[in-house]
């Protein structure tokens, strides 16, 4: 059997993604049944920059699943400076079960996968959040009761990987995205080319503008980021000028759908990119899109052990069964 990585949010096809869905809603019902990692075995988790919720999620998630997470931060380990990437995975193949990543280049996670049996995820790189989008989808899925069709508004820094993954993963769940930001601040190309592809399967609709109100013109879903981004602190006065119009305030969500629900993944600041009102408000299902980190990665981490081959036929069995909605 071939491993499965995901590194990618449009590494999962479009009726993938419906079935991590499933499992993870199961999981989130069933939180201890399913224990791919018994042994205890490990599972390396990676950071090259910091984290709170990505690092509790796969850290209690990983434990949850019957495993011990291995948690490395940023200086810790030769990788990338002192080892190459193609041997650390050479390494982390024969001792752990599973390899997350947090990093900057969306190449190294390729390098990573390209020489790891054991599958390797990416938790967040300048390209794309997908574990993020997994939990804003269930999250979203569970207050809408669908996804295909519904329309999903993405306002800010849309040349961010955030931008880049509610696109694709929007697109895959047959949404109907709008990615709003300033001239300069847009989608690349290939990701927009990616995602039409992509939209074509699922019946998904693509919008990227510079017009705000446009995007949000009935939104069931909108979404936001920071405004400043790790490593861009320097930029922070030209950046909170520059987004400004694409704030997620009362008035913004004025032009949304009534009943609208709001998305952040976090942290926040209050102010910028969202208001407090809205934040807090009874819009906001963001701690709900917070805790299904944790439910979300777990049904990820199982569902990728077992296409891989990795896991005893019990979990398999179960899996197999939360995921078609039958267990
Ligand atoms: N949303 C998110 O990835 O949070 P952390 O940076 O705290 O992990």
């Amino acid at each position: 059997m071939t491993t499965r990585h995901f590194l990618t949010d449009l590494d999962l096809s479009p009726e993938e993604l419906t079935r991590v869905l499933n499992l993870a809603d199961w999981m989130k019902a069933n939180p201890y049944a399913i224990k791919p990692l018994a042994g205890p075995q490990t599972a390396a988790v990676f950071f090259d920059k910091t984290s709170t919720r990505t690092r509790i999620s796969f850290g209690s998630g990983i434990a949850a699943l019957g495993g011990s997470p291995l948690i490395i931060n940023p200086g810790e380990s030769q990788l990338g400076h002192k080892e190459s990437i193609a041997d650390t995975a050479r390494v982390l193949e024969r001792q752990v079960s599973l390899i997350v990543w947090r990093t900057y280049a969306q190449t190294g996670l390729e390098e990573m996968a390209e020489h790891s049996r054991a599958p390797v995820i990416n938790a967040l790189s300048d390209d794309y959040h997908p574990c993020q989008l997994l939990a804003d989808l269930q999250a979203a899925r569970e207050k809408l009761g669908s996804l295909a069709g519904r329309s999903l508004a993405y306002l800010g820094d849309a040349a961010n990987n955030m931008a880049n993954s509610y696109l694709l993963a929007g697109v895959n769940a047959g949404m109907d995205v709008r990615i709003a930001g300033p001239g300069g601040y847009l989608p690349s190309q290939d990701i927009i080319l990616a995602a039409e592809e992509r939209a074509a399967q699922t019946g998904a609709k693509v919008t990227i503008t510079t017009d705000p109100g446009a995007a949000l013109q009935g939104a069931e879903v909108v979404a936001t980021d920071t405004w400043v981004s790790m490593g861009q602190e320097e930029e922070k006065e030209q950046r909170m000028r520059l987004f400004g119009d694409y704030q997620v305030s009362a008035e913004a969500m004025g032009k949304a759908a009534e009943g609208a629900v709001v998305l952040h993944c976090l942290p926040a600041y209050r102010g910028a990119e969202i208001t407090a009102e809205v934040l807090d408000g009874e819009q906001s299902i963001i701690w709900d899109e917070a805790e299904n980190r944790l439910h979300a990665q777990k049904a990820l981490m199982a569902w990728l052990l077992v296409e891989s081959g990795l896991a005893d036929g019990e979990t398999a069995r179960l899996v197999r069964e939360a995921e078609a909605g039958t267990a």
